[in-house]
């Protein structure tokens, strides 16, 4: 694979000086796919006469963060994933010029590399002009071989391929890498996995007639595309209930910056997290918001931290470890409110963990 990069924009970041830069990274993808892009199982559960062959190169676009002195985890890289209708942004808003809700500014000061994609179909990475391309098959392996390239390959002059990945989801993008885990169990080049905002159980996931087709959503800026892709207008159900607890101004950034998804990968998100038991021996954390209004609010499963982790384990029986925090207040988009600060820690508590495995 050959590696197309370049610096786009500086910035420097609070306690330790911190460089970005904007990357494309091509991957090769060949998988196969269910015909029918509802197929809420992604063709796990499918015969070989209702597949379709995918195999296309990707440029996958991504922001790389690091710090400029050299840390003792140089060599650790930490992989963004963004969820549904977000993008690379989601780990880095530009709301309080960063100081507040940067994911990548938060861990860089911390000593700490980042990588945040935009998934395959999202934000500035390709999209495919049919969006049945874009399913669960080939967005998680598009992760997965960028995640091997980093480890063979250095994607910056002065920057050595990384050693160890850990894979930090959000929500849609959760499921991916625990899709990724599914399908490449040991094998998995994600060497530990942090999962937000995603559960086995979704008792409140939206219906799909929540979607809105995104050339009609706005038909300047996506009138050309296959009705398939799709976008999200109702963006309070991403915070928590009590209005108090966000911004206004992030709210309506967020309804500034909305991106789109499929509606393959909005209807495999829930399957693909509970429908199948995964060989991954990573260590796996999953981190929930308490005011999360898809998983936990309405519901008492985020009540009992004990017996939702002995629920959520069934899934991961091969992980070598498991571990479930519920964050009191927090919402759905965990990194957008006013308490993503204790996430935040939480996470880099979990890198530095499973770094030095
Ligand atoms: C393959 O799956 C399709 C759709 O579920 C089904 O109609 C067909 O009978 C299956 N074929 C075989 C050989 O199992
Ligand atoms: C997308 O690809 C599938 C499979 O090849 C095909 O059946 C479908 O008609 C295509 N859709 C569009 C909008 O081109
Ligand atoms: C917050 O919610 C309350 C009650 O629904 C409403 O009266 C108020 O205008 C809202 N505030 C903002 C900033 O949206
Ligand atoms: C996990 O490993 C078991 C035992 O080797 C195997 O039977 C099963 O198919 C594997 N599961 C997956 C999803 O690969
Ligand atoms: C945002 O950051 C500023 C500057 O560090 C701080 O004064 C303010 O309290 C923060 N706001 C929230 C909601 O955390």
């Amino acid at each position: 694979m050959l590696l197309s990069a370049w610096v786009l924009a500086l910035h420097v970041a609070s306690a330790v000086a911190c460089s970005c830069s904007s990357l494309v990274i091509p991957v090769d993808v060949d998988v196969l796919v269910p015909k029918d892009p509802t197929d809420v199982f992604g063709g796990l559960k499918s015969n070989a006469s209702s597949l379709r062959r995918v195999k296309d190169t990707y440029d996958i676009y991504g922001v790389f963060c690091r710090p400029d002195t050299v840390t003792e985890n140089a060599d650790v890289l930490q992989l963004l994933v963004h969820g549904f209708t977000y993008t690379s942004q989601y780990w880095s808003p530009p709301i309080e010029e960063f100081r507040n809700y940067s994911y990548s500014a938060f861990s860089c000061d911390q000593g700490l590399s980042s990588l945040a994609i935009d998934t395959l179909g999202a934000g500035l990475s390709s999209r495919p002009l049919n969006a049945s391309d874009v399913q669960y098959p080939t967005s998680a392996a598009a992760i997965t071989q960028l995640a091997r390239y980093l480890k063979g390959t250095s994607i910056l002059p002065g920057v050595a391929p990384f050693k160890k990945i850990i894979g930090i989801g959000h929500s849609l993008g959760s499921g991916l890498l625990n899709f990724g885990a599914i399908v490449e169990g040991a094998g998995y080049p994600i060497d530990g996995l942090i999962l937000t905002s995603s559960a086995g159980v979704t008792p409140n996931l939206p219906p799909l007639a929540i979607l809105t087709t995104a050339r009609d959503f706005n038909p300047a800026r996506w009138g050309a595309l296959d009705p398939a892709y799709v976008t999200l207008g109702i963006r309070t159900l991403l915070y928590p209930p009590a209005n108090t607890s966000f911004s206004p101004r992030m709210l309506a950034f967020d309804g500034f910056t909305v991106d789109l998804g499929t509606v393959s990968t909005f209807l495999q998100t829930p399957q693909a997290v509970t429908a199948f038991k995964t060989n991954y021996t990573g260590p796996i954390a999953k981190v929930v918001g308490s005011e999360d209004q898809a998983i936990c609010v309405g519901s008492t499963q985020c009540d009992d931290v004990a017996a939702l982790t002995a629920a959520e384990r069934v899934a991961y029986l091969a992980a070598r470890s498991f571990e479930v925090v519920v964050e009191q207040g927090s919402g759905h988009d965990m990194n957008l409110d006013f308490l993503a600060q204790g996430p935040f820690s939480t996470f880099v508590n979990f890198v530095n963990q499973f770094a030095g495995l």
